[in-house]
């Protein structure tokens, strides 16, 4: 099936909460934030603000009638400062006037006085002080500190990785109106409906059944919207509330680069120690996040890296740690991967940095230490259905990686001026919300009288294809064509308690969700059937739209059957509720199986550098990817090419970069370089591994959205052998973003 997005995309038909007609009386905000990155607020003055024509109203903290609190899972973050600032950008005053123009004209005659505190930029200037957003935790499997004596080489190094901007492309923003009774609506390009609302009504004080959440769809999320669309959702509802009118408020690109949070940056070390058979034996690592100034997020991206240090490999020996560091940067928060990908980087700079030691191939290292069935996660789940080396294998015979390193190594010796670097990724990502709680959903059916049918799930439509995924479940299970299916919007009201649409989870979670309520009407539309029939429930079907009697086609129709049915008295609305069976997490021992399953995958990545100029260009990305049995083959490759784009881009050229006093100075698009049409690979191909799929996947079509990220990370490593080619002395490190200024610089170091 066709993404059923892509036509009003491309036209420009889609809405967005931008895009919604504004009521008359509407008022427009714009957030006056921090100019400095740590401070006490000595004075704050509105005077020349206030005076301005069409300024309704400036809001701070003390116009909050609930609690001043948005911190989902530690509350340790105010809407609006009070009295102390920890980043540049927080929102501190909220100001609402009759046009957009006002309202950021106002922002600029707010006057403030900030006495000035010490800055923390980096995490591990911030554990060093002590300021720590939550305790770190470990995870450790077997005993390392015996095992050092075991192992014939051991290597050390330090693993720095950088932050990373979202750039959806729709900037942050929402939409609030009063609704009759107290109650207000809310339009918020968010991933987490009910988290808005929560949050809502946690500021207003109000009952969450007072604040409905809706949205249509996202430009983009990629983790950027999973808490931190929920701040300007909570202004425009507080001033809407407080006023009693239509508020907008989108944020410019300028400002939402200043005051979102990005990926966090990670600064690690680690310890790796192999025997002579290059087989891993211990592997030690320290890392400190690069948290920002306020939690968000970060405890469970912590804990995703912690899941996700050892990558695609089993070591018998290991001990890993996590400091989530506290600094006067915004709150970092998810992106793509959850912190999987920082912690992967660190497993992979480690083999690199023994391959390179030894003098041997990285990929000979990475294939003799694969994960394999029934080895133990450092979390204490089984692994089962391992396709890590099947990825490989078939990567191997199907694209001949020794011969494209013998390739390599051909071009490298005839060229100068230009060298080639291969690296292979292999990848397994763990499948379910790390937190247990959050793996559940529901999902609405109603069929109309004529035969249509309208669906409404917790599921929210980024770009991902979740939304066309969804109609394919109810077209699959009613049998009847696709044109009969709507997709409603993603409504508190119609579908409540609803997670977050993050951990690749959405379509298994919603999907399932609504396969339950699907079945239950189908369940009960064959009743009727036989009924009509006169025959037994069993022996009935429903086949493109027709009825079978025992296999043989009946002329009732699907509308017909409909009709009759609900002539019958048949309620012909469903609800569906689905909670992931099996897994489990005890956080007090650090073990259990958190997840459903997991996604495989093999990546070869190549690139060609220019020597002179230290540009490069990636020439091949080719994959091997268990995708399951995919449902949307068109939706699932379309995933794995933005993921590996954005993935490069994180490990090649992104480079998000504060000064001294704490400021974004990459704070637009001619500072901070995005993958654009000429950077990404010249050739991205991809292949399905051949497997029928794990039971807890929607019908055996893996989780998508994030795994291909981690393709991404090859890119650093052929790009550390092309510069290995050119100049021998380089002494191998990691520090990505590996940007072509940082190439040039290793390809001369002497
Ligand atoms: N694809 C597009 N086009 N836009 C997005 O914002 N977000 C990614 C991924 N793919 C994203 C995307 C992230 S971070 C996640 S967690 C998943 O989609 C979420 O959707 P899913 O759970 O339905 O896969
Ligand atoms: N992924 C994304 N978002 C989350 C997760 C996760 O594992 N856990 C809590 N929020
Ligand atoms: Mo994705 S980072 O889980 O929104």
């Amino acid at each position: 099936m066709k993404n059923i997005d892509s036509k009003n995309h491309l036209t420009g038909k889609s809405v967005y909460v931008d895009d919604i007609p504004v009521q008359t009386g509407t008022l427009f905000g714009a957030v006056f934030g921090s100019p400095k990155a740590h401070g006490i607020i000595k004075n704050l003055n509105f005077s020349e603000a206030e005076k301005l024509e069409g300024v309704e109203k400036i809001f701070t903290y003390k116009d909050i009638p609930g609690k001043n609190q948005i911190g989902g899972i530690i509350e340790d973050e105010p809407l609006l400062a009070e009295n102390e600032v920890h980043f540049i950008g927080q929102p501190i005053a909220f100001v609402v006037a009759k046009s957009e123009i006002i309202a950021r004209k106002a922002i600029k005659l707010i006057k403030i006085d900030i006495d000035e505190k010490e800055i923390i930029i980096h995490a591990r200037e911030a554990h060093k002080k002590g300021q720590l957003l939550i305790p770190p935790r470990t995870f450790k499997m077997g005993d390392i500190s015996s095992e050092w004596a075991k192992c014939d080489y051991i290597f050390e190094g330090r693993v720095e990785s950088g932050g990373q901007e979202h750039l959806y492309i729709e900037t942050q923003g929402s939409y609030a109106y009063p609704m009759d009774s107290g109650s207000i609506k809310i339009h918020s390009s968010t991933q987490g409906a009910t988290l808005v609302q929560k949050i809502t009504a946690r500021v207003l004080n109000v009952p969450m059944h007072r604040i409905e959440v809706d949205v249509a769809r996202l430009g983009g999320g990629f983790g950027g919207k999973e808490d931190q669309a929920t701040p300007y959702a909570c202004m425009a509802a507080l001033a809407s509330y407080n006023l009693q009118k239509p508020v907008k408020l989108i944020l410019h690109r300028l400002d939402d680069m200043h005051m979102t949070g990005k990926r966090h940056p990670y600064s690690s070390d680690f310890k790796i120690g192999l025997s002579k058979e290059y087989k891993i034996l211990a592997y030690q690592t320290t890392l400190y996040q690069n948290g920002g100034a306020a939690s968000d997020l970060s405890p469970a991206i912590m804990e995703r890296t912690l899941f996700h240090s050892t990558g695609a490999y089993f070591i018998p020996n290991t001990e890993v740690t996590v400091y989530s560091c506290k600094t006067n940067l915004p709150p970092n928060t998810a992106f793509r991967g959850f912190g999987a990908p920082q912690g992967m980087f660190v497993i992979e700079s480690a083999i690199a940095k023994a391959a390179c030691e030894l003098n041997v191939s990285k990929t000979l290292i990475q294939e003799r230490n694969f994960l394999k069935e029934k080895d133990t996660f450092q979390y204490g789940q089984l692994a089962e259905n391992v396709n890590v080396g099947k990825c490989y294998d078939t990567a191997s015979e199907i694209y001949h990686i020794e011969q494209i390193e013998q390739e390599v190594e051909e071009f490298n010796s005839k060229n100068i001026n230009y060298k080639k670097g291969m690296a292979m990724m292999p990848l397994c990502f763990g499948i379910s919300f790390t937190k247990t709680p959050m793996n559940q959903a529901r999902a609405l059916v109603h069929i109309y009288q004529d035969g249509s049918v309208g669906i409404s799930t917790g599921a929210i439509e980024m770009g991902q294809g979740v939304n066309t995924k969804m109609i394919q479940v109810a077209a699959k299970v009613f049998s009847i064509r696709t044109e009969r299916i709507k997709i409603e919007s993603t409504n508190t009201t119609r579908v409540a308690n609803t997670s977050p649409t993050a951990a690749s989870s959405g379509a298994d979670l919603n999907g399932n969700a609504l396969k339950i309520a699907c079945d239950k009407l189908l369940d009960r539309l064959k009743q009727s059937a036989a009924k009509m029939l006169n025959c037994n429930h069993s022996e009935v079907s429903i086949e493109n739209e027709t009825v079978l009697k025992n296999g043989m086609n009946t002329d009732i129709q699907w509308e017909l059957l409909i009709e009759t049915a609900f002539l019958d008295r048949i309620c012909l609305t469903e609800n569906g509720h689905y909670a992931t069976p099996i897994i489990n997490f005890d956080k007090s021992k650090e073990t259990g199986h958190p997840f459903a399953y997991h996604v495989y995958g093999t990546a070869i990545v190549t690139v060609t550098l220019d020597c002179i100029r230290g540009t490069y260009e990636f020439d091949d990305v080719k994959i091997v990817h268990d995708f399951g049995n995919s449902m949307n083959t068109s939706i699932d490759n379309g995933q794995v090419e933005g993921a590996v784009v954005q993935g490069i881009g994180w490990t090649t050229m992104e480079e998000v970069s504060f000064g001294k006093d704490g400021k974004l100075l990459s704070n637009s698009l001619s500072t901070y370089k995005v993958p654009d049409i000429y950077s990404v690979p010249k050739n991205i191909e991809i292949k399905a591994l051949k497997t029928d799929g794990p039971e807890f996947a929607l019908l055996r079509s893996k989780a998508i959205g994030e795994p291909p990220f981690m393709y991404g990370i090859g890119a650093y490593f052929a790009l550390i052998k092309a510069i290995r080619a050119f100049n021998p002395n380089y002494k191998i490190d990691f520090d990505s973003p590996l940007t072509p200024e940082k190439v040039l610089m290793r390809l001369y170091q002497e």
